[in-house]
């Protein structure tokens, strides 16, 4: 369903942080992925979802797919419309919002389903 294929990435040109990255997710299964403080697995997420380049990080070599289309050369808003959401560290959510409400700004830019609330 996803793969990241001998990914590599670099911050401001000159920061290379990710190199030969590659993992595969299956349908329906859960996969995480373990290292150190500052070993690259938020930038690897970041990388998924197109979150690099507000940091002016960039995939600078090998590609991800997303059910079987590249994904590493479009931008975020188009990433999320497919599907895929990255949950930031740090609780990221709106305060001032109930539970509910922070829900749906969440499901905000997916195209309606048939039975989504
Ligand atoms: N925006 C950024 N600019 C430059 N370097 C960064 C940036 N974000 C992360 N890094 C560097 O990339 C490395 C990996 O960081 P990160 O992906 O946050 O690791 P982890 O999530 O595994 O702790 C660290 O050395 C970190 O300092
Ligand atoms: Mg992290």
């Amino acid at each position: 369903m996803l793969t990241l294929n001998n990914i590599e990435v670099i911050y401001n040109d000159v920061i290379l942080v990710l190199k030969g990255m590659s993992m595969q997710v299956a349908e329906g299964q859960i996969v995480a992925l373990l290292g150190s403080n500052g070993a690259g697995k938020t930038t690897t997420l970041k990388a998924v979802s197109g979150l690099l380049k507000p940091e002016d990080g960039a995939v600078t070599d090998g590609s991800i797919e997303f059910l079987g289309e590249r994904i590493d050369t479009r931008d975020a808003a188009d990433i999320v419309r497919r599907g895929i959401f990255q949950v930031m560290e740090g609780r990221r959510v709106f305060p001032h919002l109930t539970v509910e409400e922070n829900l749906v700004a969440g499901v905000h830019a997916a195209r309606p389903a048939p039975g989504r609330a």
